[in-house]
């Protein structure tokens, strides 16, 4: 384990396992429908890798990347669209993967944004949920799990750009940020 790491939350086994159940629930839905699997970079990184490869359907992917962190754990609010989409949604069914919810700001100003581009339908799945931090009125479509008000890296999370790389998510020892 790494040494700013207080305990594993998820294993690469438990990850495993709900990158599974998500891509059958998904497949399931989407069957038939021609859609856009757009990941929120850089944190859905390796979970978009995992999910997508367990997704027996015909689906493009593109990426979007939004900022609202700083490099403290604290949301702005202030969401801005930093780089954008690379083909057109209008009329298409779009399915956002992200890492994790939590204040919601930044899945609520997304979804409404790709909405005002004219997507037909704009869909969430999220790795984790951490329900207990939400400021703004957000329900994402698809939770892989809801995780205690603990900040976590790894598997695409980062603090300060560090971690992304680890194959678990793990809780940050809090002396890494207080
Ligand atoms: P929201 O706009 O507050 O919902 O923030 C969502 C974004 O904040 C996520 O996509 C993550 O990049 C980041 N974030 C929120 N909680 C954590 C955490 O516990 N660890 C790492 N990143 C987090
Ligand atoms: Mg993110």
């Amino acid at each position: 384990m790494h040494k700013d790491v207080e305990s594993v939350l998820l294993s690469e086994k438990q990850l495993e396992k709900i990158v599974n159940l998500l891509a059958k629930k998904i497949e399931k839905d989407y069957n038939g429908k021609e859609f856009i699997m757009v990941g929120l970079l850089k944190g859905s990184v390796a979970f978009m890798a995992d999910l997508m490869k367990k997704i027996n359907l015909d689906f493009s992917i593109d990426f979007m990347v939004a900022s609202s962190y700083g490099s403290g754990t604290e949301s702005s609010g202030k969401v801005k669209v930093v780089s954008d989409l690379t083909q057109p949604v209008e009329g298409k069914d779009v399915l956002i993967v992200e890492d994790i919810v939590d204040s919601g700001n930044t899945l609520n100003f997304i979804c409404n944004y790709l909405m005002t581009k004219g997507a037909k339908d704009v869909r969430v799945v999220t790795l984790c949920d951490k329900p207990a931090r939400r400021k703004v009125p957000f329900k994402p479509d698809y939770v892989g799990t809801e995780i205690p008000d603990e900040f976590i890296v790894g598997y695409g999370l980062d603090y300060d750009e560090k971690y992304r790389n680890l194959p678990y998510i793990g809780i940050l020892k809090r002396s890494v940020y207080e």
